[in-house]
């Protein structure tokens, strides 16, 4: 690997990330060199093409992160380790036949869920949330409404209880946070999933985490809790950026403008411009090669780590050659991944419901809402892997809760 790596960390990512995801196209190709924390390296694939290569073969460009070669210089305590996985049995880093059968295990339970019923339990939560700010004229979006609604949806989809689904809220949202709570916070999701993959196995209802439970494979209920802990990190967070990022564009650019009045259209069009311009998973790691090979010229060794760079692909200009041709109806991004192990299609469709139905129930409750502070002082956490405001303060003309629905 070349000593001109790019360390992914600093505050470009937050600010400018598609002026740097350009730059290291243009100083170091498709497919870049890397430092991550600590100057581990790894590559950085932010072309669309070699990503389609890569994603397409998961053979060659493995999910086991036990190929890994750098391995033996990680230190225990490396702040990335809870991202790269080191055996974790969970359906991430689960490879070949056994993927196969754990994807589709989850597929299938999330399939399962009836469209009808998603739409109500993500209106009545949504409701919830905006009863709680709706009389007082101002609110956080983010803080107030988008990081507590995917999760109360999941919850209650996957099997928990709504009283047990605040405490959830809680623990997730300080996990993600990655401070002094962090730890406490996934311990008690952990327990928490135990808990109910064993309730569901002794007692089946009709849940995500009985049919996950019941599916064929013989998944013992430590490797559904696995996934149930998987489903619940990987479905809440992106949904919630997704909701926080679409509300921004919406309200910060002039085309959205009319939506925020009664119009309803341009929510699914404000959506999808998100995941090809401002996705919440910018990158993702990762893959491992499970032989020497050459990607874009670039030597890559057994066992190098291979990022997803999918804001960076999304923007390359070997696609782009016409920006209105591929935002629109154009889903054809990378921001669910690609191949065996993109997002399975059910969770995409779930995502989807959560974040159109609480984008549409702000605008009915709240019709005149508008940013609160200056657009230019809007600011994103400050992380290359995922992409999100730290805060949505809006003002709007005061309205009575709508209580008890
Ligand atoms: C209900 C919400 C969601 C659930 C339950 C969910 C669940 C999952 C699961 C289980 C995987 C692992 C698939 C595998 O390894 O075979 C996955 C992968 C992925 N998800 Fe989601 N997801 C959700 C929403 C989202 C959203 C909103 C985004 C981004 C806009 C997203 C982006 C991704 C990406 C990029 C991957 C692929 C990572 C890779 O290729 O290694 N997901 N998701």
């Amino acid at each position: 690997m070349t000593s001109d790596a790019v360390p992914l960390s600093g505050s470009r990512f937050q600010t400018e990330p598609a002026r740097l995801y350009r730059e290291i196209r243009r100083d170091h190709g498709p497919v870049a060199p890397v430092l991550l924390d600590g100057g581990v390296p790894a590559w950085l694939v932010v072309g669309y093409r070699e990503l389609h290569q890569v994603t397409g073969d998961p053979v060659l460009y493995s999910r086991d992160s036990s190929l890994w070669n750098q391995w033996d210089s990680i230190p225990a305590d490396w702040p990335l380790l809870p991202m790269i996985g080191r055996d974790q049995p969970s359906i991430l880093y689960t490879v070949g036949e056994r993927h196969h059968e754990r994807a589709g295990m989850i597929g299938k339970a999330l399939a399962g869920v009836e469209p009808a019923l998603l739409r109500r339990h993500c209106e009545h939560f949504a409701d919830e949330l905006i009863d709680a700010v709706c009389s007082t004229g101002s609110a956080d979006l983010v803080g107030q409404y988008a990081m507590l609604l995917p999760v109360r949806v999941l919850a209650r989809l996957y099997g928990f209880s709504d009283d047990q689904s605040s405490a959830l809220v809680t623990a997730l949202n300080d996990m993600i946070d990655g401070r002094e709570r962090a730890l406490e916070g996934q311990r008690h999701l952990a327990t928490s999933m135990a808990e109910l993959v064993a309730r569901r196995a002794a007692e089946p209802a009709d849940d995500v985490v009985s049919r996950m439970l019941a599916a064929p494979g013989g998944f013992t209920e430590e490797e559904v809790m696995q996934d149930l802990m998987v489903m619940t990190a990987a479905g809440h967070q992106p949904t919630a950026d997704w909701i926080g990022n679409s509300l921004r564009l919406m309200l910060t650019d002039d085309r959205f403008a009319a939506s925020l009045f009664g119009g309803r259209h341009s929510v699914a069009e404000a959506m999808n411009e998100v995941l090809w311009e401002d996705t919440p998973t910018q990158n993702v790691a990762g893959r491992w090669t499970s032989r020497d090979t050459q990607l874009a010229g670039r030597h890559i060794k057994a066992g190098d780590l291979l990022l997803l760079g999918l804001q960076g692909a999304n923007a390359d200009p070997q696609i782009r050659t016409d920006t209105s041709e591929l935002t629109g109806g154009n889903s054809a991004h990378f921001s669910f991944g690609h191949g065996d192990h993109r997002c399975p299609f059910p969770a995409q469709e779930i995502a989807e419901v959560i974040a159109r139905t609480a984008i549409e129930v702000v605008l009915d409750r709240l019709p005149d809402i508008d940013l609160a502070v200056p657009a230019e002082s809007l600011t994103r956490r400050p992380s290359p892997w995922l992409r999100g405001l730290t805060e949505l303060p809006v003002r709007f003309t005061p309205t009575p809760a709508l209580g008890g629905n």
